[in-house]
């Protein structure tokens, strides 16, 4: 892998992700809540304490956060994407908080004074980088001594019924490309001892790691569809040669992939499984 030429793409992928991601931000917000709400817990925020979220997207880990540092604290919100950062600041006026800030940040180069931040929270980021060891050092250079972070991952595709359905489907076809071990991706940081292992090399004390299930939700197995396209830039370009008819023949497997996860009623609940890791500067 090139790390500059996946940056460029990575970047490119998440602007036009952007748009997606804040139409679709409510559903997001609300089912991934257990995994903010223990990602909070782990980051052990107080206060009057100063708190930085990385790879915000829109910031809600972040929110949640600044509830826990008033009186007297701030939260500071950041992602390397323009879109996600513009989509962050109007979430964050609508919420009317005026302690937190939205600011465009690279997670790898940290715009940030060594030792400002008591602690870092971030879901669903490290494990895309493309240097990711990198991007802890630079967490732990401003993070105060015994400053806390709690990131969010996942844990491995067999446990993610969301996914791997979808991206087992997507892979029989040959419309995605195997997952290169160690390449950056959605389960970069599944592999046991993975995580652990990158925290140590940066320094951190003090490491544990737990995993937290939830589940997304939808209407319909058509709504979880149309959810998808919004949020994934790849799944659109992956279906952009299909025909009709082998569109449909995806969409049919799909459903029945997922069938067991449909109540009577046509609700889907779709069980899914983060794997969360927190240390001490
Ligand atoms: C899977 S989304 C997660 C968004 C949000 N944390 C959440 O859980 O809803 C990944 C986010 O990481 C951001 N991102 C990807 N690479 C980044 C980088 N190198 N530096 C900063 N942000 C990055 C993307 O723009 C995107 O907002």
């Amino acid at each position: 892998m090139d790390p500059e030429a996946f940056r460029v793409q990575a970047r490119t992928s998440w602007e036009r992700a952007a748009a997606g991601w804040e139409a679709r931000g409510e559903l997001i917000r609300r089912c991934a809540l257990p995994v903010s709400a223990a990602l909070v817990e782990l980051a052990r925020p107080h206060p009057g304490q100063r708190i930085l979220e990385v790879a915000a997207g829109l910031g809600d880990t972040g929110l949640l956060a600044a509830e826990r540092v008033r009186p007297g604290g701030e939260v500071l919100i950041t992602d390397g994407a323009e879109a996600m950062v513009e989509a962050a600041r109007r979430r964050v006026a609508e919420s009317g908080a005026d302690d937190v800030e939205v600011r465009p940040m690279e997670a790898e180069w940290l715009d940030l004074p060594v030792a400002s931040v008591d602690a870092i929270v971030s879901r669903w980021g490290y494990m895309l980088l493309a240097d990711p060891e990198a991007a802890l050092r630079e967490a732990r250079r401003v993070l105060r001594p015994g400053g806390r972070i709690a990131l969010a991952a996942w844990a491995p595709l067999e446990q993610n019924p969301w996914i791997g359905v979808l991206q087992g489907e997507l892979l029989a076809r040959g419309l995605a490309p195997q997952p290169e071990p160690g390449a950056p991706g959605m389960f970069a940081l599944a592999p046991p001892g993975r995580v652990e292992g990158l925290l140590t090399d940066a320094g951190f004390e003090e490491i544990e790691v737990a995993d937290v299930d939830f589940a997304w939700e939808a209407e319909s197995l058509d709504a979880w569809w149309e959810h998808q396209l919004a949020v994934s830039v790849s799944l659109g370009q992956a279906l952009a040669g299909l025909s009709p008819a082998e569109h449909h023949r995806l969409r049919d497997a799909l459903d029945a992939g997922y069938a067991k996860y449909v109540a009577p009623g046509g609700t889907v609940r779709l069980p899914a499984r983060a794997r969360l890791a927190a240390a001490s500067a």
